[in-house]
């Protein structure tokens, strides 16, 4: 008989590959039209209602391509829609968070030290948060149509960072990233089957009436077209942020997901400038990358301020410490049940990532991990369902970096 453990495992891995190609898809097409976009030059002699065009070669030939804006005077005959690269990233993304912190409520979504919340309370909040962001994404925008873009974005922004702090005020940090992600990610989605396609369909449907389409609803549409451009980067950090505890498990993390966001920002500015033949900003990739040392800093604050040393501890000299005992007690109550060969903890069939921590040398093998996950980052044990102290960290932490000197 198939065991529901590995299908899950199974299932889970199946979205997460669909979820990625689709976003490669999405994504690579969103970043080329974008620079296709940019890159059109004028010239006299184009067709009537041309805006721009652009040679490129590409895979063994040539390609001419025109925009024509709002649209050329008839229908083509065929039309190519891009579309469904951005259904199935969402789809394949919402399967992933019902698999992951859904059906994993209580190890991943919900941190009972920050809110004491059951699953079903907990799924109602993602769910409720996700629909929320894009009503007032989506109203700001009709607010703010054909007034200050930098406005409209200089105050999303400032509800990004609110919202990167509210959900590390509700869910588990990893949650918390995956969160302000699916939202942003929403909102992206949204854009395209809510706003842009729509637009899209009544410009095509005027022009097979034979009437000339309005010119509002390219606008609109390039307006919703250039947020999903800056904030794709980040929505990227925030997806793969989830495998590394330090972004998402220590304490300033809501201010190191609202740094990632200028990051994207200024990076995607970046490309936008050099394809748009307007300079080569290179001040962007200094602003980005000491953006990037302040959020290293950030996760291990106050640690850089005193200095320490980089040498792999040995196995012997880890066990050797004095805090060993101590260690051992805290790994064996606090991890043990699920990180064994024969896991204890309900719902746990095998050891989680295949890390066991049950013998002495098995938990020196394991102390840089121990240490990132469970001293300096929060990640483990999940959710702290079993209620580590703040003091049996610092012994984690203190046993590791002792034995590094
Ligand atoms: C309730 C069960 C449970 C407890 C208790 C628990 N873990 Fe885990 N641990 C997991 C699960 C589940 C994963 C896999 C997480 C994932 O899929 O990203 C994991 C993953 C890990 C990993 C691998 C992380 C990675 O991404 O490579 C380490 C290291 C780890 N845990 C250490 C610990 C330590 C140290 C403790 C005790 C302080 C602990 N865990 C307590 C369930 C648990």
């Amino acid at each position: 008989m198939l065991d529901f453990a590995i299908f899950w495992e199974w299932l889970s891995f199946a979205a997460r590959w669909l979820h990625v190609i689709t976003g490669i898809a999405w994504i690579g097409s969103s970043f080329y039209f974008v620079a296709l976009d940019l890159g059109l030059r004028q010239r006299p002699g184009l067709p009537a209602g041309a805006h721009g065009e652009e040679w490129q070669v590409h895979g063994g030939g040539f390609y001419h391509i025109q925009k024509y804006l709002v649209a050329p005077a008839e229908m083509p005959e065929h039309l190519t829609w891009f579309k469904w690269e951005s259904y199935a990233t969402w789809m394949s993304g919402f399967a992933m968070l019902a698999i992951v912190y859904y059906a994993g409520a209580d190890l991943f979504l919900i941190d009972r030290n920050v809110l004491d919340v059951s699953a079903p309370v907990a799924i109602l909040i993602s769910l409720v948060s996700i629909i929320a962001g894009w009503i007032v994404y989506d109203q700001l925008c009709r607010l703010f149509y054909g007034k200050s873009d930098t406005i409209l974005m200089l105050l999303l922004y400032c509800i990004l960072v609110f919202l990167s702090w509210g959900l590390t005020h509700l869910f588990t940090g990893r949650a918390a990233f995956l969160h302000l992600g699916a939202i942003t990610a929403t909102i992206m989605s949204c854009n395209v089957f809510m706003v842009i396609i729509p637009n899209q369909k009544i410009v095509v449907a005027d022009l097979i009436a034979g009437r000339k389409p309005d010119a509002k609803y390219g606008k609109i549409a390039k307006t919703r077209s250039l947020h999903n451009n800056y904030l794709t980067l980040p929505v990227l950090f925030l997806m793969l942020s989830n495998h590394y505890p330090l972004a998402f498990a220590t304490q300033f993390n809501w201010i190191i997901a609202s740094l990632v966001f200028i990051i994207g920002v200024l990076i995607r500015h970046y490309f936008n400038t050099v394809h748009a033949r307007k300079g080569n900003p290179h001040w962007t990739w200094l602003a980005a990358t000491i953006l990037f040392v302040i959020i290293i800093w950030l996760s291990t604050v106050p640690k850089v301020l005193t200095g320490e040393e980089k040498v792999a501890a040995g196995t012997e000299t880890l066990i050797a410490s004095t805090h060993f005992s101590a260690v051992r007690d805290t790994v064996m109550g606090r991890c043990a049940m699920c990180h064994a060969a024969e896991p204890s903890y309900e719902g746990i069939y095998h050891a989680p990532k295949d890390v066991v921590l049950e013998t002495d040398d098995t938990i020196a093998e394991h102390a840089r991990e121990i240490y990132l996950q469970a001293g300096r980052s929060h990640a483990m044990p999940p959710g702290n369902v079993t209620q580590i102290t703040p003091e049996e960290r610092a012994l984690l932490v203190a046993w590791y970096e002792e034995a590094r000197k």
